[in-house]
This record gives C-alpha cells, sequence and structure tokens, in this order.
C-alpha cells in the first residue's frame, strides 16, 4: 500500500515537472499562450482569494467560465467571460493565442464561444489571476506591465464594482461603464437592470430597468448620496465620487483588508453592500439604500414628497396642492402637485428653504461649482422657468450653485441628514411666510385672550349639539387631519357617513340570530351569518355584552375601521348599537377561515402551494396597509389563522379588528395592562409586559407563515426530541439546513423550493425574540417578493412549547380542534 502511494507521487511528481519544463511556468495563478484549461481544471490567486474556472450557477446545468471567491465555501462569483453563450455540455476550453486574446472554444464543435478581443498584435502575452479578483493578460518581458495591462476582467463590469475601479463616464477615453445584473440566480446573462452614473444635468446615480427609472440614489453633495444617505464610508470601505471636465465617476476601496465586501446589483434590481460573515458563513447585507415605499421612482408625481412617517405616504409641498384631489385621495399620487398661486414672474417673488428633502431629480438642471449661494439665488431670480436652488456641495459651509427648471421630481423627507432646497414662490406666499414669521410672540398675546373666548363659545356650542343630536341614528365620522406640509385644502370633504344598521332588519337577517346561523364563536361574541331582503349575503358579529369596550371607544373603532379599503381586509359594511348590545356587519365570506383549511386533513389538499404563497404575500399586504399606508396606524393585536377569512377565489382577508388599536402617526408603540390576543400567536414582549408595537404583529405574522408552509398549529405542535413548539422546530430545521421537511405533506409536488425556504426565513426573522429584530412589513414584502440575501434569523421568542412534563400529564392538549379562543387577561403591572 504505503509503496503504491509513494510511487504515485512520484510518477506525479514526474509529471509535473515535465509539465512546468513544457509549458514555462510553475505558478497556478497564470495561464500561458495555448495552455488549455477544461472544464475540471482551475486556476488560483497566489494568496489563493480567488479562482477562475468552469462552474454552473445556482440550478442551472449550463457550464460558463468565471472567476469566484476560492475561500468561501459558497461560491460566490465576481465576473462570468460567457454571459450570454453558456456551454451546454463539458467539453469547453479556455485558451490564451499567442496573440494575447483570451478565447472560450466548444471543444465539440472547435467553434469560438467567446473572445476577449477581435484582434490584437501583442507578442509573447501571460494571463494571470491577482489576489484582486482581476485576470489580466499583459506582455511577459516586464513585470511592471502589470500595472497597464493589455486587457483586464475588470475593465467589463458586471454586476459586482470590484474595489478601485471606476464606475461612470470617462472624456478622454470616451468610456461610460455601469453594471447589469444577473437575469436571475442561475443565469448570468444580461438582466433587465443597471445601474449606473447619468450625466445630463447634475450628474447622479440611477438603477434602470430597461430605460424606465426605478430608483433614484440622487447627486452627490460633497458628503454623501442626497437619495441614500446611510451609505457612509465606514470601517472596512470607503469610496469617492469625481466629477471634473476628465471624468465623473465613483469608486470603493477597502479600508481594512481582512473582511470581504462586494457591491453586488442584484437580479430583483436591488443594490447591495455585502459583507461576508465568517461566524455564521454568509453574506450580509450592509446597506442598501432602497429601503422603502418612498424610494421607488417619483411615486409622489411632480411636487410631491415623499415621507415614509406620514400615512398617507404623499404629501403637496407647503403652497402647493394636488392636480387631481380626486386622485389624490384615491392615492393615486402620480399627477403629483401644482401651485396654489402661479408664478407669474413678476418682482417680488422669491425663496422659501424645505429642508430635510432628497434633492429632486437633477437631469435638466444646471450647475456651476464656483458660485456661492447668493449668485445662486440671483441667477435662479433671473430665469423665469428657474424654480428651485441649492449649494451643488454642501461640504464646509457650502459651495457651487445647482438650479432647477419645471417640475420638482422624486423627493422625500428624511427625519436626519436631508439636504436643504430653496424652492420659488410667489410674492403672495412670501408674504404669508413673513407675516406668520414676523413679531410671533406680540401675537401670541393678542391672540390669545380672543381665542380662549373662542374656544369656550364652541366649547359650549358643541355640548348643546351633542345633547341635542345624540339620538340622532346616523353619526358623522370625523377623521384627523394629518400633519405635514399637506393641509387645509382637502380636510372638508372627510367627514364620512356610517351606515348604522337597524336591529329589526339584522334581527330578520339572521332568523332572530338562530343557532343554526351561527357560524362561529370567539372571545369578543358569536359571529352569524346573515341574509338581508335584497340578497346579499352578510356575517354579524355580535359583541358579548360582557365585553368591557365602553360606547365612545367601540363607535371610535367602528369609525376607523370602516375607512380601511384594502383588498386584503374584510370590508365593514356597519354597525348597530341597542342599548348594550353592539354589533358589526361583515361581508360575507363563503370560504370561513385560514384554518378551516389548512388544519384540515382533507380540505388543506384545496390549498396548494402558490396558492398558499399567494395568502402570505396577500396577509402581509393587507398588514403593510394597517401597520403603514392607511391613513391611521393601526395595530391589529390577534392577528391568527382562524381571523384570515377567505373569498370564493381564496384571497385572504383579514378580520376581526376588535382589538386593534390605532395609533398617532409619531408613536411607536404602547402598553396596554390589558393583554389581548391568543397564546400562540402573542410575542415575548406583549405577552410578558403588555408593550404592543406594529412588531408585535409582525411576530404573529411570522406564526402565521409557519402554520401556513408546515400545515401544523404553533401550540399544538410538539416536537418529540426537544419539546419545541413549531417556532422551535421551524428553527432547529432551518439552521440545520433542512427547513423543506417543515412543509405540509399534502403540498407533496407543488411545491417551490426556493419560495417555500424563503417563506420560512421570512417567518423566522419575524418571530425573532427581540422586537427592534424583527422586520417591518415593508421589508418582509420586499424580502418575500425579491430574490437577493436575506439576514440569518436570531433566537426566537417562545420556541419551547410545553415542559416535558406537561406532555406527559396530558398528551393530547392542543392537538385537538377545540376552538381557539381568544384571551384576554388582566396584567397585574
Ligand atoms: C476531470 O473530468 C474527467 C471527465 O470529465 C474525469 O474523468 C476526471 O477524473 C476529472 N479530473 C479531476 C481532477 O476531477
Ligand atoms: C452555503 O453552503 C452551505 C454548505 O456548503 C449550504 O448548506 C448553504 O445552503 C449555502 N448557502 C447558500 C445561501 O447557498
Ligand atoms: C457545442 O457543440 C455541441 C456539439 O456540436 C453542440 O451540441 C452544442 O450546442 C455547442 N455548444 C455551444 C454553446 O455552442
Ligand atoms: C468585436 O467586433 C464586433 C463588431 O465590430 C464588436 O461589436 C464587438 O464589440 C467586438 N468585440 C470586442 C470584444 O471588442
Ligand atoms: C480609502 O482608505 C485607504 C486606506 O485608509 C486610503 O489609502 C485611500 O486613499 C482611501 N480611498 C478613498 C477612495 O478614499
Ligand atoms: C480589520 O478587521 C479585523 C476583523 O474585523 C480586525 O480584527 C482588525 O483589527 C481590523 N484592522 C484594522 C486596521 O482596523
Ligand atoms: C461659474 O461661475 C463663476 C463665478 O460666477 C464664473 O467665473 C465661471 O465662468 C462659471 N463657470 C461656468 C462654466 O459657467
Ligand atoms: C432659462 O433657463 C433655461 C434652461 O436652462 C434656458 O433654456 C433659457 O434660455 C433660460 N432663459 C433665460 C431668459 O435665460
Ligand atoms: C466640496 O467642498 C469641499 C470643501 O470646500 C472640497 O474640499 C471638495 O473638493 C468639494 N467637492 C466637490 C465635489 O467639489
Amino acid at each position: 500500500m504505503e509503496t503504491r502511494v509513494i510511487n504515485m507521487k512520484l510518477i506525479f511528481h514526474f509529471f509535473a515537472v515535465f509539465y512546468a519544463l513544457m509549458t514555462r511556468t510553475t505558478a497556478l495563478d497564470t495561464l500561458s499562450p495555448n495552455q488549455v484549461i477544461r472544464y475540471n481544471e482551475t486556476i488560483v490567486s497566489q494568496q489563493e482569494t480567488f479562482e477562475l474556472g468552469f462552474f454552473r450557477p445556482g440550478k442551472s446545468s449550463n457550464l460558463y467560465v468565471g472567476i469566484w471567491y476560492k475561500k468561501l465555501p459558497n461560491r460566490t462569483v465576481v465576473w462570468v467571460a460567457n454571459r450570454n453563450t453558456p456551454l451546454t455540455d463539458t467539453f469547453g476550453e479556455l485558451t490564451l493565442t499567442p496573440d494575447g486574446v483570451l478565447i472560450l472554444r466548444n471543444a465539440s464543435m472547435g467553434s469560438v464561444i467567446w473572445s476577449s478581443a477581435n484582434s490584437t498584435t501583442m507578442k509573447n502575452p501571460i494571463g494571470q489571476l491577482l489576489d484582486t479578483g482581476n485576470f489580466i493578460i499583459y506582455k511577459e518581458s516586464d513585470v511592471r506591465n502589470q500595472e497597464s495591462p493589455l486587457w483586464q476582467s475588470f475593465d467589463t463590469l458586471q454586476h459586482t464594482l470590484p474595489p478601485g475601479v471606476k464606475l461612470g463616464w470617462n472624456a478622454v477615453t470616451r468610456t461610460e461603464r455601469h453594471l447589469t445584473s444577473w437575469k436571475s440566480e442561475d443565469d448570468p446573462a444580461f438582466g433587465r437592470f443597471s445601474f449606473l452614473i447619468d450625466t445630463k444635468g447634475f450628474p447622479q446615480l440611477f438603477i434602470k430597468e430597461g430605460q424606465r427609472i426605478t430608483f433614484r440614489a440622487g447627486p452627490w453633495n460633497g458628503v454623501r448620496y442626497t437619495g441614500s444617505p446611510n451609505m457612509r464610508p465606514n470601517w472596512f470601505y470607503n469610496f469617492t465620487f469625481v466629477l471634473n471636465d476628465i471624468e465623473t465617476s465613483y469608486e470603493w476601496n477597502y479600508v481594512n483588508t481582512s473582511v470581504f465586501t462586494m457591491l453586488v446589483l442584484q437580479p430583483s434590481g436591488n443594490i447591495q453592500r455585502l459583507l461576508w460573515k465568517d461566524d455564521i458563513k454568509e453574506w450580509v447585507v450592509f446597506t442598501t439604500p432602497q429601503i422603502d415605499t418612498c424610494d421607488k421612482y417619483a411615486v409622489c408625481g411632480p411636487f410631491g414628497v415623499c415621507n415614509i412617517n406620514n400615512s398617507p405616504l404623499c404629501l403637496c409641498l407647503k403652497g402647493f396642492e394636488p392636480t387631481s384631489p380626486a386622485q389624490w385621495m384615491n392615492t393615486n399620487w402620480l399627477q403629483g402637485c401644482r401651485r396654489s398661486v402661479p408664478l407669474d414672474c413678476k418682482p417680488g417673488e422669491g425663496f422659501k428653504p424645505y429642508s430635510n428633502l432628497k434633492l429632486p431629480d437633477t437631469r435638466g438642471s444646471w450647475f456651476n461649482q464656483t458660485m456661492t449661494l447668493v449668485e445662486c439665488q440671483k441667477k435662479c431670480l433671473e430665469n423665469c422657468s428657474c424654480t428651485a436652488y441649492t449649494n451643488s456641495n454642501i461640504s464646509g459651509s457650502g459651495s457651487g450653485c445647482l438650479l432647477w427648471f419645471g417640475d420638482l421630481m422624486d423627493t422625500r423627507v428624511f427625519s436626519q441628514n436631508g439636504d436643504t432646497l430653496y424652492i420659488r414662490v410667489s410674492a403672495s406666499e412670501l408674504d404669508s411666510i413673513e407675516s406668520s414669521k414676523s413679531s410671533n410672540e406680540e401675537r401670541r398675546v393678542l391672540i390669545s385672550v380672543p381665542i380662549a373666548i373662542l374656544v369656550l363659545v364652541i366649547l359650549v356650542s358643541l355640548c348643546v349639539y351633542y345633547r341635542f343630536y345624540k339620538k340622532k341614528q346616523h353619526h358623522q365620522g370625523t377623521l384627523r387631519t394629518e400633519s405635514g406640509y399637506y393641509q387645509e385644502n382637502i380636510s372638508g370633504n372627510e367627514d364620512l357617513e356610517l351606515p348604522q344598521f337597524d336591529l329589526s332588519i339584522l334581527l330578520k337577517a339572521t332568523n332572530n340570530f338562530s343557532f343554526d346561523n351561527k357560524l362561529g364563536e370567539g372571545g369578543f361574541g358569536s359571529v352569524y351569518k346573515g341574509v338581508l331582503e335584497d340578497g346579499q349575503e352578510i356575517a354579524v358579529k355580535r359583541l358579548a355584552k360582557t365585553s368591557t369596550q365602553g360606547l365612545l371607544e367601540f363607535k371610535n373603532e367602528v369609525i376607523s375601521i370602516s375607512k380601511l379599503q384594502h383588498r386584503s381586509l374584510v370590508k365593514m359594511l356597519g354597525y348597530c348599537i341597542v342599548g348594550a348590545e353592539k354589533m358589526l356587519i361583515y361581508e360575507c365570506m363563503p370560504n370561513k377561515g385560514l384554518d378551516s383549511f389548512i388544519f384540515d386533513k382533507t380540505r388543506s389538499k384545496l390549498l396548494d402551494w402558490s396558492t398558499r404563497y399567494r395568502i402570505i404575500n396577500g396577509i402581509a399586504r393587507g398588514l403593510l396597509y394597517l401597520h403603514q399606508d392607511s391613513r391611521l396606524r393601526i395595530i391589529h393585536r390577534d392577528l391568527k389563522v382562524s381571523n384570515i377569512l377567505l373569498d370564493k377565489d381564496l384571497n385572504p382577508k383579514i378580520s376581526d379588528f376588535g382589538m386593534a388599536r390605532t395609533f398617532g402617526g409619531n408613536q411607536i408603540e404602547a402598553n396596554t395592562n390589558r393583554v389581548v390576543g391568543t397564546y400562540g400567536y402573542m410575542a415575548p414582549e406583549y405577552a410578558g409586559d403588555g408593550i404592543f408595537s406594529i412588531k408585535s404583529d409582525v411576530y404573529s405574522f411570522g406564526v402565521l407563515v409557519l402554520e401556513i408552509v408546515c400545515g401544523e398549529k404553533n401550540r399544538g405542535f410538539v416536537d418529540t426530541k426537544h419539546y419545541n413548539n413549531l417556532i422551535g422546530h421551524a428553527w432547529e430545521l432551518h439552521n440545520n439546513g433542512r427547513s423543506l421537511e417543515l412543509v405540509d405533506k399534502c403540498l407533496g409536488e407543488s411545491i417551490i423550493e426556493s419560495e417555500v425556504i424563503r417563506s420560512i426565513h421570512v417567518g423566522l426573522l419575524c418571530v425573532q425574540r427581540h422586537p427592534e429584530d424583527r422586520p417591518t412589513m415593508t421589508s418582509v414584502i420586499l424580502m418575500l417578493g425579491s430574490d437577493g440575501l436575506l439576514p440569518s434569523p436570531k433566537e426566537p421568542g417562545f420556541y419551547v412549547g410545553k415542559t416535558k412534563q406537561d406532555i406527559t400529564q396530558s398528551s393530547s392538549y392542543g392537538t385537538s380542534s377545540t376552538n381557539e379562543l381568544s384571551i384576554s387577561m388582566l396584567n397585574g403591572r
């Protein structure tokens, strides 16, 4: 045995020496003329950082020649030669021709399927893979030629921007370089998205899908990109932006080379700064400038401002009003806003500063980097079509001049690190600003006395009004107006007539609330099916008389909920109050609750994977609407499978807002001493301390997702080995890369593995123990809809379902089909 090994070694050694002599090379990182690299051969850079060879991307069976990180367990490809011309068999051959062209041949045909150049006249070329991941071809006789190689892979930018490489325009070489995404994880062909610097007007960074702009990182203001203030140099990389007569470019570099990091344009169109985490052996998204809905290009139309903390998202700049108020109210913001008082270009016009903004689109803008702000204002005032100005460089005390003409597009409000923009306003607008500013103190005293009297009068008349109209059947809802720039103009139309049903109608419709009409029962009362005289089917929720909710609270709840309109929310038709009876009337959902499907052995087969995935996405959108997009911020507080109803097309509708709380615009979390909800769905901080926030809903959503994927109840589930509940079990499987074992058996062939794995991953992110770790619903939707990398979930909250003792004592507990009741308990604290 031993001698055989030695013999083999000797033979191998002999061949190695022979080979080295024949090809005049001993290094593994170089490629000499006529040397051939085949399917299972590679060359490796000196420090073994990068490797070049043939690979199959993702699940594809096609072969490509590419460069990837050698040291990482998961192949991360940074460059591909034959992006659009894959090899379909294993007979490809990569060679360097004697005149310095790298070519890839189909050996079975002999045809060239990719080459680095059309022709060159170089003598004695050599190819070398550097530790930066750059493959260069240079003249062998002089190593200094490495500095300026004849050809280098870094010159053909692909989906990643390597360190020290310039993205942008060079006026000397007249070349423009940008990133292009892969088609998908499995296909490196040129995808739909590109990341580029647009040099029309003041240069800015764009992501485009074909010709359409999807995201604008904005111009460089000397300190940061105005549209992505979180993209900053830090401990492991720095970057520069150069704008002069020769070039307009962006470039980044390592500060600490002991880490791996990449700037990647994902197939989904997201630009991400990835950082390799060695402890978890995964790439994580360190920053991405595309964070929320306001980052979609020009969501609010011309002169509209997007504010993610506002609901609705879009506002008009002060002094502007919606171009089409009806559409604007319908959250169709594309037409944007127009001036309340048109400009006439007469003397007296001036500028009003707006701070903390993302600067508007600068295509068509004009700039001069030496002018001062005062000169800039003058310049803008001189030209009637100039609408706004600001410093082009805010570094130091600010310098340079940037002018906009016409519509201001794609601005948003940041809570910090925004820019100041001076927008042209008419003389009358300027007067009103001036007068409101002047002698504020004096005015306050002068005004306060009459105001006090006025308030008193209003209060008295309100009391009188209330007494008179208390018995009136119809209740006029009022809606609080949103603070912000967007004011007055529309609030008058917002009163909403809320249908109050007559008790007699409901009695008739539900056959006197007969037992046969009962659809179900929960902690807050019973639900009955009913048919109105016109044939419309309704569901009547009759709140228990013991419900502690006060009349006013109930009405407020009803009013706010009746204003919610979303595809994924059950529509409320009206309400009824008679004495202690409180009832809510909803549209009827013929397919009942989601629980009647997924927890039922036979009915669960009716929901195949694509339906379940659609349901998950639908719920996510409904919840996002509640949390963010609706006019009020609403926390559902009792999200669970039985509260998701299905319509006739199996679309999900979130129902049961009995415990929902509306939130003030800026309120983030609240505390209650009445904890309501359902065990198994309640976040730890809520069940334990009564603290609820949108993140406690996100937790419940996570539980929902896991239950939908796996068809088991979180609380009913017992993993016999670890006494974990479903969450704990899912976490365990995920950590061992066995997520797919969680899938509901009845789904069988219908599953799409990547979607299943992604859903479970997102579910686990949602149920993380600490609320601040959990994603917002905006990110949940982004994560579900993209194929980018996801962060690793941390330990979930509440993952041990029962103790061993519990199980031995009552082995059937929780697995029975007893109704899952909502609980309501008083929290001692
Ligand atoms: C290379 O591939 C050939 C056939 O595809 C195979 O026989 C050979 O063992 C492989 N060599 C190595 C080093 O993997
Ligand atoms: C990375 O590699 C490990 C083991 O090689 C594998 O379990 C894991 O799924 C891979 N991760 C990704 C994102 O491909
Ligand atoms: C390479 O040649 C084989 C055999 O003729 C052919 O089937 C295959 O499609 C070719 N591949 C490419 C990428 O041209
Ligand atoms: C080769 O020539 C063609 C046609 O002139 C051109 O389109 C292509 O870009 C050239 N390829 C390279 C690598 O220069
Ligand atoms: C980044 O930092 C490195 C090391 O600190 C420095 O040498 C380099 O000039 C910096 N590059 C840029 C683009 O700021
Ligand atoms: C670079 O990063 C490594 C790992 O995070 C750290 O240990 C090291 O101190 C850093 N070096 C410098 C010069 O910051
Ligand atoms: C920019 O402004 C300065 C000072 O006003 C002026 O001297 C210079 O010519 C201007 N440059 C351009 C390109 O307009
Ligand atoms: C105002 O600016 C626009 C756009 O730069 C330009 O086309 C127009 O000629 C200017 N008008 C005047 C009066 O300078
Ligand atoms: C911005 O201003 C700072 C300080 O005046 C200067 O150092 C920097 O070069 C300027 N940047 C650009 C892009 O002009």
